[in-house]
Formats: structure tokens, C-alpha cells, sequence
């Protein structure tokens, strides 16, 4: 089982110092366990039942002691066959007690995480673009992952063992002061100086082990590399070079593991010795007191095992102590992540709304935007582009232009910085997001299927479209000759663990995705792999389907297939340079459209 508060990466929840504000973030996270109160706090009073149980077995245990030697005095005279069966019947209510314990927990600590990471995924796919373009994959889903299992840890052991620690304290030294205040007294001026050294001696230990796990984290990282990279190395003939990379990286781990090694040792023959020299002192003073007849042979049992309960917990303390910390960490974490505005996306419209039925015409003016994450630098400036219903206009310009930048605004994957969009007139800020984006398809540039069947995949477009539907929709997408191919046909698993389809492949497929949504916009970013002539042809007939009787973008790198298009716009460094028809562009002499033309042809 994976170490709660650690992700696959070995990626722990940073501790965070205990302070009034990220306290308050924490209890903010507890709501999340407000529907299941009664269970958390039916589970509270079982712990201290149990801590109540556990601490009353070594004072049975005293009592079943003396009463074999005969040390009874007066009514509490049992015999030891009765006092045995006591101690049965503690154990069994222990055992009911410590079910439900077990099982409350569990159940509120469950239904509690699960609840917050349906939460979590869900704020977290309706953020904006900007959110997902500023933060890394691994460390959004270590928040569902490592950060959720650390709150879980929290609510189902941390809370309980600080409650059950607490009891055991106030009863474990209320019963050995009860026994002997004198051996208490000697008790209690050994046992936290040792566990206070231990504690000291224990972090270091733990900080240096912490080395060695990120050295070894850091060789893996080579290994990740190479391997994932093999043909780069085997190409460059670097194996010799990633070999002494890796064996430094290495001898790094071995070198500090040792190190490490060296100071567990010296760790454990002080604990060994300090522990054992403890109950020797504890236990000698004892059997002083026993032998001037203060103290029964049950009474030092009990109060051995008292103490050993008692300095079992205090140092447990300290490793709660950090549990907190990494429990703060990761709230915080989630709090903030669960702070960020998200997309105005909605989820009730399963269909166009007759009110923002889009016709189809499009006009963009005088757009200018940058990313939010690189503001000083203006991708696209000044752009004004006209599109009527059912017209094609293709966009064309060298790579970095702006091309897919502008059509991410087109989806209002982004706001323009200046100017605005229109649909059919009307400011696309008015048209709820959801609505607009059911009405818009789009083929990006790169193409991802996901891990599932090919009818999955299509049938993205229109979620419960049925195999009929999507069979006519591949068919269009000229797509259904090598679906039907594969053995499975529809049913082939495709994504990272089925099929790998072609570039041509995958790209008919996310037509006949696009064809299934039946948008009225739609938007093109041509991949620039190129096809062989017949894929290539193949997909142009595929396309020249999909946008039959629809306004379309299409960003193009191949001229040859956007010559029929009623407006050619073309794009450079942000701004349009040229529009108009392929007819009215190659008669622009020295023409950005006439150049890269003329170099195309060549290159046919
Ligand atoms: N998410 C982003 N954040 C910041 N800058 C970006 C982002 N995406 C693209 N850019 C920058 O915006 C500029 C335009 O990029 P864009 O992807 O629109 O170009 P393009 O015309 O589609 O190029 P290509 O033909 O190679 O696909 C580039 O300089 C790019 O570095
Ligand atoms: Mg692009």
C-alpha cells in the first residue's frame, strides 16, 4: 500500500507551520465531514471507551498477579479464576468496542475524501485554460491524490490518536500516581529526557534518509530519461555518457544511505540501552519499595506496563505533531485550489436553447490579446476578420503567427485583451459559455484520443449517440473503411493502452467526432504532419464533408487545400497581412500569400 500524504513520485504534502490562519483553512475542510457527524463522533466516544479498556487490562493484570500471591486484602478478595474471566469479558467488549471504532472511522473518513475529490475534479475541470496552462499535470493530480489522502489520514487516525494519546496520558500517569508517587516521580524524570534525545537523534536520522530517497528519486529520473529517449542515445551512440551519469548518481544513493546507516546504528544501541537501563533503574527502585513492603509484585507489573503505554504515546506524539503539519499543508493546498474562480460553464444544458441558436456569422474586431501568462508580449494585435454564414475562411501564416491562438478565442478558451467577438451580431460575452461551445466543433492541431473504443471516441461529439450514428458519421469522416479493418472493429481500444492509430487515422476519427456534434461553427487547426497523398486525400474529402453548409476556420499549412476558400486571411507575427480570395492574393506582388504559394509548388 502506498504511504498516505505520498504520491507516486514519492511527492509529499509540504508541512506547513501550525498557525491560527492555516488552522482556519483546515476547519474550512472539515465541512466536508459535517453530513457525517454522527458517525465521526460516535467514533470519537468509541476511542475513548477503547482508551478507557486498554488502560483499565494492566490494573486486572495487577490484580490477577497478587491474587496468586495472596497480597489481597479485604472485599476485593477475587479468586484468580474470577478476576481471569473479568479480564475475558473486558476483551470482548475491547473487541466490539474496537469494530466500530474501525469501522465508523473508515466510513466517515471515506465517504468524506470521496466527497472532496468529486469536488476537487470537478472545480478542476471547469477552471479556465490559463489555469491549466500555468500549472504542471503531476501536481494537479497530486492534489487529488496525495494531499486528499493526507486530510483522510487526518480525519480517520491523526484526530483519533491525538484523543486516545491525551486519555492514556491523564489515565496512564493518574494510575501509576496512584500506585507509587515516588517510582511516578523517578518515572517521570528519565522517561521524557530519553524520549525528548530520541525525538532530537530521530529527525536527524529521518532528514538524512530523506537524502538518500530524493539521490535515488534523482537517479530514476535518469533512468526515465534515457529510456524514454533510448532512440536519442542509441542515435548519439551517449550510452557510455548515461552510464557514468547514472553510476554517480548512484554512488551518490550508496554513499549517503551508509552515512545514514551508520548513525541508525549508533540510534539503536543508545535506544536499546537507554530503554532497558530506564525499566532496570524503574524496576530496581521497585523492588526496593517491594521489599520494605510498600509496593506489591502486581503493582510493578502494572506500573511497567503503565509506563510503557505512557512513554509509547508521548513519543507518538511527536510524529502526530508532524502528521498535523502535513495535514495543514494539504489543506491548504486543497483550500486554494477550491478558491480559484472556474469557467462560467453550466451543467443542466443538455441542448441548444432556442434564444441562443446560433446562424452562423462571425465577426471578430480589432482583437488584440496576450496570454495571461506572458502579458508583456501582444500575440495577437489589432485583428479584424468577417465571416457570414456557411462561408469557409481559411487562415494561413508561418508557425507562432497566432493561428490556433485565435481560434482558442474563438471557443473563449481566453477573453481578448481588446476588441470583441460577435456571433450573429450579438457580443459573444452575452451567450452563455456552455451554449456557445455545444454549437462550435473543433479539430485541433494535436489530436488526443482517449483510452477507450474508437465508438467512445466518436461518439464524444454526441454523448449516447448510437452505433448507427456514429457509423454514418465515420463514414463521412471517410474513416469507417479501416475501423472496419481492425478485428474489433468500433470496439477497438485506442489511447495509450489499445491501438495506436496513424496521424491520418486519428485525425479522421476526430472528424467524424466533429461530424457527429453537427456544429454550426466549425474550427479547423490542420495538423502539420504531413500524409502521404492518399491519407491526404482522404482526409481533404473528409473535411470537404464536415464543412459542407457550416461557417468554418480552417487553419491550413497546405495551400493546395484551402484554394476554394471564400476568404483567405493571412497571418503573420499577430496581424493580418493579406485577405481575400486565392484569385485577389496571388496577384499581390511580392505578396506574403504569392511567396509561400510559389514555395509550395516547388516543394510538390
Ligand atoms: N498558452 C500559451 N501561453 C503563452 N504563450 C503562448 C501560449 N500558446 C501559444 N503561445 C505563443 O503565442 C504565439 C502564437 O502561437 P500559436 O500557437 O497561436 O501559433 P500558430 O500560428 O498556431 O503556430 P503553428 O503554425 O506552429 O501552429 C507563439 O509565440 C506562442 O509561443
Ligand atoms: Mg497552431
Amino acid at each position: 500500500m502506498a504511504r498516505p500524504g505520498r504520491n507516486s513520485n514519492g511527492e509529499e504534502s509540504p508541512k506547513v507551520k501550525i498557525s491560527k490562519e492555516a488552522v482556519n483553512e483546515a476547519l474550512a475542510i472539515l465541512k466536508y465531514i459535517t453530513p457525517y457527524k454522527a458517525q465521526f463522533i460516535g467514533g470519537l466516544f468509541f476511542i475513548a471507551l477503547s482508551s478507557g479498556t486498554t488502560m483499565a487490562f494492566p490494573y486486572m493484570l495487577k490484580r490477577l498477579i497478587d491474587s496468586a500471591h495472596g497480597d489481597l486484602k479485604g472485599v476485593y478478595a477475587y479468586t484468580p479464576g474470577t478476576i481471569a474471566l473479568l479480564m475475558i469479558g473486558l476483551l470482548s467488549v475491547q473487541m466490539v468496542i474496537s469494530f466500530f471504532r474501525i469501522y465508523l472511522f473508515t466510513s466517515v473518513g471515506e465517504n468524506a475524501v470521496g466527497d472532496m475529490r468529486k469536488d476537487i475534479y470537478s472545480r478542476m475541470i471547469m477552471m479556465s485554460m490559463d489555469f491549466f496552462a500555468q500549472r504542471r499535470v503531476g501536481e494537479l493530480s497530486s492534489r487529488i491524490t496525495a494531499d486528499v489522502s493526507q486530510i483522510q489520514d487526518a480525519v480517520t487516525t491523526v484526530f483519533a490518536e491525538i484523543l486516545r494519546g491525551v486519555l492514556t496520558l491523564i489515565i496512564g500517569i493518574g494510575l501509576i500516581l496512584f500506585i507509587s508517587p515516588k517510582m511516578t516521580a523517578l518515572m517521570l524524570s528519565v522517561v521524557p529526557v530519553i524520549i525528548v534525545i530520541a525525538l532530537v537523534f530521530g529527525k536527524f536520522i529521518r532528514k538524512m534518509s530523506k537524502k538518500s530517497q530524493d539521490q535515488l528519486a534523482e537517479s530514476g529520473t535518469v533512468v526515465q530519461e534515457t529510456l524514454m529517449g533510448i532512440s536519442n542515445v542509441k542515435a548519439f551512440s551517449n550510452e557510455w555518457h548515461e552510464i557514468s551519469r547514472y553510476n554517480k548518481t548512484i554512488e551518490n544513493v550508496v554513499g549517503t544511505a551508509i552515512r545514514t546507516g551508520r548513525f541508525r546504528g549508533l540510534f539503536v544501541s543508545f535506544m536499546l540501552f537507554s530503554v532497558f537501563g530506564a525499566i532496570v533503574l524503574v524496576v530496581w527502585y521497585g523492588a526496593g519499595l517491594m521489599q520494605q513492603g510498600q509496593l506489591s509484585f502486581g503493582d510493578l507489573t502494572a506500573f511497567v506496563v503503565y509506563t510503557a503505554f505512557i512513554g509509547g504515546t508521548m513519543a507518538g506524539f511527536a510524529d502526530l505533531y508532524s502528521q498535523l503539519q502535513k495535514t495543514l499543508g494539504a489543506t491548504q493546498r486543497v483550500r486554494e485550489l477550491l478558491k480559484e474562480p472556474t469557467e462560467n460553464v453550466s451543467f443542466k444544458e443538455s441542448s441548444v436553447d432556442r434564444q441562443y441558436k446560433l446562424g452562423g456569422s462571425v465577426s471578430l474586431k480589432n482583437i488584440g490579446f496576450s496570454y495571461p501568462s506572458r502579458k508583456e508580449v501582444e500575440v495577437l494585435k489589432d485583428i479584424s476578420i468577417e465571416a457570414n454564414t456557411g462561408q469557409q475562411i481559411a487562415i494561413v501564416g508561418p508557425s507562432g503567427a497566432g493561428k490556433s491562438t485565435l481560434v482558442s478565442l474563438l471557443l473563449k478558451f481566453y477573453e481578448p485583451d481588446k476588441g470583441e467577438i460577435l456571433f450573429d451580431g450579438r457580443p459573444s460575452t452575452d451567450i452563455p459559455l456552455t451554449q456557445l461551445r455545444m454549437q462550435m466543433a473543433l479539430v485541433p492541431q494535436d489530436i488526443l484520443l482517449f483510452g477507450g473504443t474508437i465508438y467512445d471516441n466518436i461518439a464524444y461529439g454526441k454523448p449516447g449517440a448510437c452505433l448507427d450514428e456514429v457509423k454514418a458519421a465515420a463514414q463521412q469522416a471517410n474513416a469507417h473503411d479501416f475501423i472496419s479493418g481492425f478485428p474489433e472493429g468500433y470496439q477497438t481500444v485506442v489511447g495509450e493502452r489499445g491501438v495506436k492509430l496513424s496521424g491520418g487515422q486519428r485525425q479522421r476519427v476526430a472528424i467524424a467526432r466533429a461530424i457527429l456534434k453537427d456544429p454550426v461553427i466549425l474550427l479547423l487547426d490542420e495538423a502539420t504532419s504531413s500524409l502521404d497523398s492518399e491519407s491526404e486525400a482522404q482526409v481533404q474529402e473528409a473535411l470537404q464533408n464536415l464543412m459542407k453548409n457550416r461557417t468554418s476556420f480552417v487553419i491550413a499549412h497546405r495551400l493546395s487545400t484551402i484554394r476554394n476558400a471564400d476568404v483567405i486571411i493571412v497571418m503573420e507575427d499577430g496581424r493580418v497581412k493579406e485577405s481575400g480570395t486565392h484569385a485577389d492574393l496571388i496577384k499581390i506582388e511580392q505578396g506574403l500569400y504569392r511567396n509561400l504559394n510559389k514555395l509550395q509548388l516547388f516543394e510538390a
